[in-house]
């Protein structure tokens, strides 16, 4: 019987490691999720819905809380045949794993979430104890139902979820399930969708509850993009600091490499000292033997005076030796005189693993980010195995 026992294999999952968070809400102008009538408000137009459907398709898990599941009955899975064909053709499941919390266990076993249909997808439930059996018993096959502990909490389903190979978790709401992921600081990205009418209706749930959130202390939210959406508005906003908001960046780009059986999908930024985005980079941008390192760096010209100071944020360690072609990221990353490199992690996905060593002796400051090494291997899975 399945129940959260802490996070396990060690090289992958600390304690306390999660998947990379993001949080997605549609809301009206004066911030509500919904109105207060039983039949849902809907919020989202046509092109947004396509919208989320590929920000779903990119990720590893859906997970809404159970209050959702009752108001608004959703299948939480990838609508768009080619979007599920290509998951599939990255070794993937058509569809993410779909995740609900709850505590109460009040879930109805015939929610469109538990059927079948095309493109099914793994199902798990995470219960209060005293919840759990009860709901096994109901629910059957249709979901594996984890004992969450009592009262549940967020960070052992979110080590459980990693530990499972959730590298990257979309969080679609409700107003209860928002605010706990941002109060427990557990959100690296949000995706809000602004549409243009007002509730107006104080019975009508908000995007968050009240409450204190740490973004208010010193985690900062970045404007990483805003995009019309016919009269809707996207804003999308990274939370943490500097040096994990760009690693995470780069890990974006490395999940638009074209797929290889053979090579590995890196992504790379390169940012000046004043926190501006010179350049970026993803493995096989223009030919097959393309690194991520040498995309980013051959965007700027040698010589420019930003690079001096300026920080390389590689998903992977650059490589220090390569048979494709005569000059390595490494020699890239001196000739260019940056200062500092940013990786997940050293290894293991490096043709020659003292690429960084080699680095620093030649006096390149090399920071590593661990706990993001699992959003880094994340499009490598299939060469990693
Ligand atoms: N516009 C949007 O983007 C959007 C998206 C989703 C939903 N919505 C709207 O949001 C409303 C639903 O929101 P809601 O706040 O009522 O519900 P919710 O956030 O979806 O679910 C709340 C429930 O989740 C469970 N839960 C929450 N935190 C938990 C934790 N840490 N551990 C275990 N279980 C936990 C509890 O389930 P139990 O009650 O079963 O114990 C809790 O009652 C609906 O009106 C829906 O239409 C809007
Ligand atoms: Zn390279």
């Amino acid at each position: 019987m399945p129940s959260i026992t802490g996070p396990e294999g060690p090289d992958v999952h600390g304690p306390g490691a999660r998947p990379h968070v993001l949080l997605s809400v549609a809301m009206s102008l004066d911030g509500y999720i919904d109105d207060a009538a039983p039949a849902t408000l809907v919020l989202s137009d046509a092109e947004d819905l396509d919208r989320v459907d590929g920000v779903r398709a990119g990720v590893d898990a859906v997970l809404v809380g159970a209050g959702t599941v009752r108001a608004d009955d959703p299948r939480l899975l990838v609508r768009s045949a080619s979007r599920r064909r290509e998951r599939t053709e990255r070794g993937r499941s058509p569809s993410p794993l779909r995740v609900v919390l709850t505590a109460g266990g009040d879930l109805d076993p015939s929610a469109s979430l538990f059927g079948t249909g095309t493109g099914i997808s793994g199902r798990v439930v995470y219960a209060a104890r005293p919840a759990v059996s009860g709901l096994r018993a109901r629910l059957g096959d249709s979901a594996e139902v984890v004992d969450a502990g009592d009262p549940p909490g967020l960070p052992g389903v979110l080590a459980d979820l990693a530990a499972r190979g959730v590298a990257r978790l979309l969080v679609e709401g409700g107003g209860a399930v928002h605010s706990a992921f941002l109060a427990a600081g557990a959100v690296d990205e949000i995706h809000a969708v602004v549409a243009p009418f007002l509730v107006g209706d104080g019975q009508a749930p908000r995007f968050v509850r009240p409450g204190t959130f740490p973004q208010d202390a010193g985690h900062p939210m970045t404007l990483a993009e805003t995009r019309a959406i016919g009269d809707r508005v996207l804003l999308r906003y990274r939370i943490g600091d500097p040096d994990r908001r760009l690693l995470t960046l780069a890990c974006d780009l490395a999940e638009r490499c074209p797929p290889s059986d053979s090579a590995f999908s890196a992504g790379a930024v390169v940012v000046g000292e004043d926190g501006e985005v010179l350049a970026t980079g993803h493995s096989r941008a223009g030919s097959p033997l393309d690194h991520a390192v040498e995309v980013a760096l051959s965007a700027l010209r040698r010589g420019d005076p930003r690079l001096a100071g300026a920080t390389l944020y590689s998903t992977l360690e650059p490589c220090r030796t390569r048979a494709s072609r005569p000059v390595a990221c490494a020699r890239h990353i001196l000739d260019a005189g940056l200062s500092r490199v940013v990786t997940a992690r050293r290894g293991p996905a490096t043709v020659d693993g003292r690429a960084a060593a080699a680095l620093e002796d030649a006096g390149v400051q090399v920071v590593e980010i661990p706990d993001l090494a699992p959003l880094a291997r994340r499009p490598n899975a299939h060469l990693l195995r």
